[in-house]
């Protein structure tokens, strides 16, 4: 998270507003459509989203002579009625004289022609109508799902809308060993005709196999062996053609996986709306969390959702190492500033890390995955299994930059393979209509790639940019929560390892000591291969994998260098941005020892005199610069004073210190005694990083 705003901002908007006046000025639409308002300052593009004014509805703002506003449709940056404060116009209507010429447009449009498209089938209609494959693709809006073998309603790839022509001769024809060579030859990432449908013909495939091998079976032919490849292929591969159907299925998935803790709070958790894009659009250009399903629903390739699995990636991704974390089965995983010793990064807090942060090749990696489920197979099968068990002990997670600023495909360090290339940029591609709709976007910033075993967590906590979330396979439960809610949600503090993070486990919450968490506000959403999940800035998510093995990648962007930062342009977040603004300029002045002087001043004792004047001066001066920046927004918030606002800020600093960090000393050494040990087997491949890095081991795969 950069937050290299201010000095900026305040440069900017100081010379801006010098000696402006302020005028009361209502906005009034009278369209039968919703708009957004925008602020624009003096002379450039939208710098603020006001958010919706509803059709029929009024807004009055308090802004500054020569500011200009734009009204737009909702969803849209397309101006309809552009304003510009003028003290003796306090009244801007918008309605069909002043905003139609604009309004029968092309993206007003393209809003509208989302109303015309049929109703889907509900997932009740479809597995009612039909039980067979046949059946089900003459219905136009069902198609067949070969995972749950049951007639579903069309999905882009979870669903078939053609059925498996073999022949019963052929069936019964073919033995278990050559169903498996032809799912296998199907399954080949380099075959010509790899993709989603030659996936789907290799999971039939791998089902007639399977038929075929109980039927042998019977006969006592031996195909144990190859009845074993059949099923650890399809475990493998289901998670990439299911899906979540529809709204329908996305409820029963919640509902199915939702912690018990979350049904005591006190505010009911809101379910993410699933949208097409075009009605997607609304939800971005508010910032509202969003799962758009119907990106992939096109003939074109996107390799993502279609063609990458497991095999593939470790087919075409590069030789050399890849980050991963692992962690016990309950626990995984927790992710840290991955620094090992405190003195050096000046953390102050003392520090256990759990996670054990490791380096591997992404064979070595996929090995792993397939291991671990192998012994789980043999676990539930009731084979004794000794070493086995053990290896079951830890999940993992690996976790990788695929992309660097405007699309450099730079995979964990070094230059993408031509194959993972080319799906990036067309990734990026299918993404960049999504993108175009968020006000301040200005590029993507960076991707990431996630694949992790059933049973994953990674627990609550924001970043700072916008991200768009794409299921290469598997599905993922997430919750979510608006920006800020600090009273909630309990993160650790700034400079702490896990900053960013809330000290809240959602499974289990401790309200003895996170008491504020039962009027958390949150939000849940479900989301499979297809989906893309638009996750604003600033919004806390949980992502955790409940139901198989699943990847995804996703797409940061970056904002236009004009705008204001998320951080300030959301009320939501104003306090915690101030906050963290005293605390960064007190790191600035005091470097690593800013902790100690920052609990001196909110306990009243300790540190030497001249160090709590000066802490004191920074303070204020902080906290006078952002009463006057603030004072600069259309919108003001009332701002206190300053001696106000540095006595709420050691307020909150003094509850940080008294609950929980005793320990708590500049240049604390992170004590590693109880970092998760690697299972036995990869310890075997395995070394201790050197003392600086900042990964506990390297694995080598050589196989
Ligand atoms: C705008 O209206 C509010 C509420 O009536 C009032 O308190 C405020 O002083 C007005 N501001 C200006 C600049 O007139
Ligand atoms: C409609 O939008 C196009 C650009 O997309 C613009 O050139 C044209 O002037 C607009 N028409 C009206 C009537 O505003
Ligand atoms: C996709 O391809 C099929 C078969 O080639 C065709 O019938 C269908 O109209 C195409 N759909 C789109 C959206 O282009
Ligand atoms: C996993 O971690 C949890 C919490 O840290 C701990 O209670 C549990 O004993 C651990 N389990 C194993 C098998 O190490
Ligand atoms: C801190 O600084 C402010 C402003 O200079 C001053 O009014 C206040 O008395 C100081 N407080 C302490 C405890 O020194
Ligand atoms: C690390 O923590 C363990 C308890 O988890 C404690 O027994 C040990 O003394 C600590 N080591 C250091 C160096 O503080």
């Amino acid at each position: 998270m950069t937050r290299v705003w201010l000095s900026r901002l305040l440069h900017v908007l100081l010379n801006a507003c010098a000696s402006a006046s302020l005028v009361n000025t209502t906005f009034v639409n009278e369209l039968d459509f919703d708009c957004s308002l925008f602020w624009h300052g003096a002379d450039s593009g939208p710098r603020k989203d006001f958010g919706p004014l509803l059709a029929g509805g009024q807004k009055v703002l308090e802004a500054y002579e020569g500011h200009i506003f734009t009204l737009a449709r909702a969803g849209t940056l397309t101006p309809l009625l552009r304003v510009q404060i003028d003290s003796t116009a306090r009244r801007h209507v918008l309605n069909t004289q002043t905003g139609a010429s604009s309004a029968s447009n092309a993206s007003a449009a393209e809003l509208t022609s989302c109303a015309a498209t049929a109703a889907a089938a509900s997932l009740l209609q479809c597995r009612n109508a039909a039980d067979s494959c046949a059946g089900c693709v003459r219905m136009p809006s069902c198609g067949w799902s070969m995972v749950r073998r049951q007639c579903v309603p069309a999905h882009p790839i979870a669903a078939r809308r053609t059925c498996d022509e073999s022949k019963a001769e052929d069936i019964e024809g073919r033995s278990a060993e050559q169903w498996l060579q032809l799912a296998e030859s199907l399954m080949d990432p380099e075959s010509a005709s790899f993709g989603l449908a030659s996936l789907q013909a290799a999971y039939e495939a791998l089902e007639h196999g399977k038929q075929a091998a109980t039927v042998a079976a019977a006969t006592a032919v031996a195909t144990s062996e190859t009845l074993s490849s059949i099923l650890r292929w399809q475990a493998e591969v289901r998670p990439k053609l299911e899906g979540v159907l529809d709204d329908m299925d996305a409820e029963e998935l919640i509902a199915a996986s939702r912690h018990a803790s979350l049904l005591s709070l006190s505010v009911r958790p809101r379910v993410v709306s699933r949208r097409k894009t075009a009605d997607a659009l609304d939800f971005l250009s508010r910032a509202e969390p969003v799962v758009i399903t119907d990106l992939f629903d096109t003939n074109s390739s996107h390799p993502v959702p279609q063609k990458w699995t497991l095999e593939y990636l470790k087919r075409f991704m590069h030789k050399g190492f890849y980050n991963v974390a692992a962690d016990n089965r309950s626990a995984c995983c927790q992710y840290y500033e991955p620094r090992r010793v405190a003195a050096e990064a000046g953390y102050p807090y003392p520090f256990r890390p759990r996670t054990h942060l490791y380096k591997d090749h992404f064979a070595g990696f996929v090995e792993t995955l397939r291991a671990s489920r192998a012994s789980q197979a043999s676990q539930a099968s009731g084979e004794p299994s000794g070493e086995s068990s053990r290896s079951s002990l830890l999940h993992h997670y690996l976790h990788d930059v695929l992309m660097e600023r405007d699309g450099t495909p730079v995979v964990a360090g070094e230059a993408a393979t031509p194959q993972v290339a080319a799906d990036l940029s067309a990734t990026v591609t299918a993404l960049r209509p999504l993108s175009r709709m968020q006000p301040f976007f200005a590029g993507i910033a960076n991707a990431k790639l996630w694949v992790g075993q059933k049973g994953v967590t990674m627990p609550l906590h924001y970043d700072s940019s916008d991200n768009l979330y794409v299921m290469a396979w598997g599905r993922k439960r997430a919750i979510l929560a608006e920006p800020g809610q600090y009273g909630a949600l309990y993160p650790y503090p700034n400079a702490h390892p896990l900053a960013g993070s809330s000290q809240v486990n959602l499974q289990d919450p401790d309200l003895a000591r996170h008491p504020g968490f039962a009027d958390a506000v949150l939000w849940e959403t479900v989301v499979g291969p297809g989906d893309v999940l638009y996750l604003p800035g600033y919004w806390w998510h949980q992502f955790e994998q409940p139901f198989e093995d699943t990847a995804s990648v996703n797409l940061w962007s970056y904002e236009l260098e004009d705008g204001l930062p998320p951080s300030v342009r959301d009320a939501r977040m104003r306090t915690s941005v101030l906050h963290d603004h005293l605390e960064r300029e007190m790191t600035k002045a005091f470097k690593n020892k800013a902790g100690v002087v920052l609990a001196a001043m909110a306990s009243g004792s300790g540190a030497h005199k001249k160090a709590r004047a000066r802490a004191n001066r920074t303070l204020y001066e902080a906290a006078e610069g952002w009463k006057s920046w603030m004072a600069t927004l259309p919108n003001p918030d009332p701002v206190e004073p300053p001696e106000k606002l540095v006595e709420a800020f050691l307020e909150r600093y003094r509850d940080i210190l008294k609950q929980r960090w005793r320990g708590w000393a500049p240049g604390v050494e992170w004590n590693l005694s109880q970092m998760t040990a690697l299972e036995v087997h990869l310890q075997a491949r395995c070394e201790p990083a050197p003392k600086t890095a900042t990964y506990a081991s390297v694995c080598r795969f050589l196989g």
